[in-house]
Parts: C-alpha cells; sequence; structure tokens
C-alpha cells in the first residue's frame, strides 16, 4: 500500500489544525469494510473484537482507519506503516515513523472525527446533543463556581446546550493536555458567551499551571444534532486557524 490510494498529498502549515470528520454509517460494503481491517495490525483488531456492541465495533475499525489515512495524507507514510502508543493517561500517540503530527481523536453515535497538527497540542471532543443527560448533577460535580452561576443564569430549555458546550470544551483541553482527569475538571473554565464574535475564553485557577493565551478553542455546532470542540496550543498570542474536511469514502482504495 502507497500514500497514493488515499488520494494526493497536502499541506498542513505550522498555524493550521485540520478537523477531518465521517459519518461511519455510510461504511456498508463488506470488501470495503474488510480492506479497512487489513490495515490493522493485529492487537489493534482484537481490540476492536472485544467490543460488545456491532455498531462499536464498526465505530472503532472506521476510528481508527480514519487516524490512519488523515496522518498519510500530510506525509509519505503508507496508512498501515503507522504505529502508536499510548500515554500513561491513555492518550494514542505516533509512535513511529518519525513524524512532527499531532492528532487526537473523538466518537459519538454517528459521527468520528479526528484533529491533526504539526507539532501542537491538539484536542478534540464531540457530542450528541439530543443524549440523554443527568447534566445539572454533572454540572455540580465537575464544573467551576463560574460555569455552574452561568447555567442556572441560562433560560431552562437553553440549559441542556449550553451544559453540553462546556462539556465537550472540557473534553477538548484535558484531551489536549494529554492528562486525562488528572486535571481537576473545576480548575479551568469557559466564558462561551462571545462565542460567535471569536470570544470564546478560558480562564485557569491555580490548581491548573497553564495560561489561556497559549490556547485557541473552536466550538461549532454540527449538523444539527452535534456539538464539536476542538483545543489547539500554541504559542502566546499566536492564531491558529482550523479548517474542517469531510473524509470522504472509500478511505482508501
Ligand atoms: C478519553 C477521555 C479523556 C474522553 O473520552 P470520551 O469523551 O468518552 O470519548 P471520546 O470519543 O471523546 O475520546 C475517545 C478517544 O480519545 C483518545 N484518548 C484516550 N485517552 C485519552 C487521553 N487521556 N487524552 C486524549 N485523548 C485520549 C482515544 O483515541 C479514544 O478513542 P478510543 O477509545 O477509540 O481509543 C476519557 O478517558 C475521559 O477521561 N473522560 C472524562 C470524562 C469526564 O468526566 N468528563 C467531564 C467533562 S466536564
Amino acid at each position: 500500500m502507497t500514500t497514493a490510494d488515499i488520494g494526493p498529498r497536502l499541506n498542513l502549515p505550522n498555524r493550521h489544525a485540520h478537523l477531518w470528520w465521517v459519518r461511519p454509517d455510510v461504511f456498508t460494503e463488506p470488501e470495503e469494510l474488510t480492506r479497512y481491517r487489513e490495515l490493522l495490525p493485529e492487537e489493534e483488531r482484537a481490540k476492536i473484537d472485544r467490543y460488545r456492541f456491532s455498531r462499536d465495533r464498526h465505530s472503532g475499525l472506521i476510528t481508527r482507519v480514519l487516524a490512519r489515512v488523515t496522518l498519510s495524507r500530510y506525509c509519505d507514510v503508507a496508512p498501515n506503516r503507522w504505529c502508536f502508543r499510548a500515554n500513561a493517561h491513555g492518550r494514542p500517540e505516533i509512535a513511529g515513523p518519525t513524524s512532527s503530527l499531532r492528532f487526537n481523536l473523538s466518537h459519538t453515535a454517528g459521527l468520528i472525527v479526528c484533529l491533526v497538527s504539526r507539532s501542537r497540542a491538539v484536542g478534540v471532543d464531540v457530542e450528541n446533543l439530543n443524549r440523554h443527560h443527568r447534566w445539572l448533577d454533572l454540572a455540580e460535580r465537575f464544573f467551576a463556581p463560574a460555569e455552574s452561576a452561568e447555567l442556572k443564569a441560562v433560560a431552562g430549555p437553553d440549559r441542556p446546550a449550553r451544559f453540553l458546550e462546556y462539556w465537550t470544551l472540557k473534553e477538548a483541553y484535558i484531551k489536549a493536555r494529554g492528562l486525562g482527569l488528572a486535571i481537576p475538571l473545576n480548575g479551568f473554565w469557559f466564558d462561551v458567551s462571545g462565542v460567535h464574535q471569536g470570544g470564546l475564553r478560558v480562564r485557569f485557577s491555580e490548581t491548573v499551571d497553564d495560561d489561556p493565551s497559549r490556547w485557541a478553542f473552536t466550538l461549532e455546532r454540527f449538523g444539527g444534532n452535534y456539538l464539536i470542540a476542538t483545543a489547539v496550543g500554541h504559542r502566546p498570542n499566536e492564531t491558529v486557524r482550523v479548517s474542517s474536511y469531510e473524509a470522504i469514502g472509500p478511505l482508501v482504495s
């Protein structure tokens, strides 16, 4: 297999991050799915096979193929040649071949996303807006006081969406840091009131040793039912541009 099987090589400039998305349900051809499976090393296939439900096995397969194909769009490495390792908190990272590419994955029913950059910390989270939530309980447990207060001030019908906005942004940030829940979730908080004017802001308490000027966040409604948040690390006051692309099948021909 070569990178030619996935189309032309793309450029990923330093101050850009690319968000690739795919709807797993469009991949139904058995031969295509067999070809995808053959891209994966035995341990990745075994992990997928352990999922109890077939929809999770399908989503797991497409997620892993999306990650490999996405990385291969930017360099001369065939999708089946990537090796990954998990960091101490479970974040998959490139173990080889050596590359400046960084990536992060997120999946929910009906949508899978992969965010990729060069040499920058990236985190992404996708959530389904229709998912049932015990949102008020969770807000009290996980959110900073400023977020909980803002949620209570939002009109009742708008609260679930605001809850998910905070949630999705928090997930994107902890995933970009790669530290999982070692980061106290109430130790940083978002102000989303200016999101449509590019004014999405984060604040950190002393328990989270970080600097808002080193992070760019995006928060988008997607396809009516989804929210996607991205977090990209950068040098102070640099701007980062996040562009979205659909990964159209077949992912590998
Ligand atoms: C991975 C984690 C950080 C997010 O999981 P999630 O939202 O359930 O699932 P997502 O689909 O967004 O992300 C899962 C993917 O992230 C990647 N991932 C796993 N651990 C990760 C970590 N520590 N950091 C970054 N990415 C990670 C993997 O690719 C994983 O895909 P896989 O399970 O198919 O291998 C999860 O382990 C976690 O700790 N969640 C925190 C839950 C919580 O309390 N959130 C409160 C927010 S207010």
